[in-house]
């Protein structure tokens, strides 16, 4: 095993708290592309050209056609990969409660995660900008653009767009578990965007380890984070969970005594 690997393995099965912050580069091995970066979406648009609110209003026809409808086919097919799978595997095993994730996709439920908390809030859902109604983004019928829902108001993702607010009930909550982790996880983002990116610094702040999977450094590296293990998510994830197994399985043999 991986010496960075071995080092989280024994610090999560001695941490009583433990959290994940999870950015796009989880589910790159699900298809689903990232923001920055070599073939992410800001490389082909401005985001502030076509993920700002003010863009979302100005043409909801033109962002839905460039940007929404196809986040919806690649969403649409999209299913949980190692990396998702290795964190409700942790949870199922005690170790892991809450994923603050700044993904949109949903995947994290799906591989099994029960409290997930959706920081910039969820594409599985459209709101009526006009009756605040919301409709399940798999049933809308995406074939006339704008969408719309039964009122006649236009659809919008109930994703954040930049220029909007965080949610802030997962604002809050996402703090209180960034103060009281012992160990964050923090999974393939570049930690650029804000607020999202200050919650591995309360977690050291508060006397956490902060271990950061990741194929490339970000700010976070040699700053706020005690460590990098270089590596894609869903490798770096099945090291952890055998590494998890198996000492597990040697504990229960009765040839680890460490509480
Ligand atoms: N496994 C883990 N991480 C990976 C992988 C992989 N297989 N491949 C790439 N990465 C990393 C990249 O090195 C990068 O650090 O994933 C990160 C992706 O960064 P971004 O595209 O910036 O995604 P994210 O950090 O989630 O962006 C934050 O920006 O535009 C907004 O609202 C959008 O929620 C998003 C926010």
């Amino acid at each position: 095993m991986d010496a960075l690997v071995a080092r989280a393995v024994d610090r999560l099965r001695s941490a009583r708290h433990v959290a994940a912050l999870t950015g796009a580069g989880i589910s790159i091995e699900s298809g689903i592309p990232p923001f920055r970066g070599k073939g992410g979406l800001w490389e082909r648009f401005d985001p502030m050209e076509i993920a700002h609110i003010d863009a979302f209003l100005a043409d909801p026809a033109l962002v839905w056609r460039v940007l929404v409808k196809e986040l919806k086919d690649i969403i649409d097919r999209a299913q949980p990969n190692d990396g998702h799978k290795g964190l409700a595997r942790l949870e199922a095993m005690g170790i892991l409660q809450t994923v603050i994730t700044q993904n949109i996709d949903g995947l994290h439920q799906l591989a099994g995660n029960t409290d997930v908390i959706e920081f910039h809030g969820s594409f599985a859902w459209q709101r009526c900008l006009q009756c605040d109604q919301r409709v399940e983004t798999r049933k809308v019928d995406a074939s006339v653009l704008p969408p719309r829902c039964r009122c006649g108001g236009i659809l919008r993702p109930d994703a954040v767009f930049f220029g909007e607010m965080i949610p802030p009930a997962a604002l809050w909550r996402s703090q209180e578990v960034a103060a009281r982790c012992e160990v964050m996880l923090v999974i393939g983002t570049s930690a650029i965007v804000q607020p999202a990116a200050s919650m591995p610094i309360i977690a050291r702040q508060s006397g956490a380890v902060v271990i950061e999977i990741n194929p490339e450094p970000t700010p976070l590296t040699g700053v706020i984070s005690n460590y990098l293990i270089q590596g894609k998510a869903g490798e770096v994830m099945n090291g952890i969970v055998s590494g998890l197994e198996s000492t597990t399985a040697r504990t229960e043999g009765g040839l680890d005594f460490r509480p």
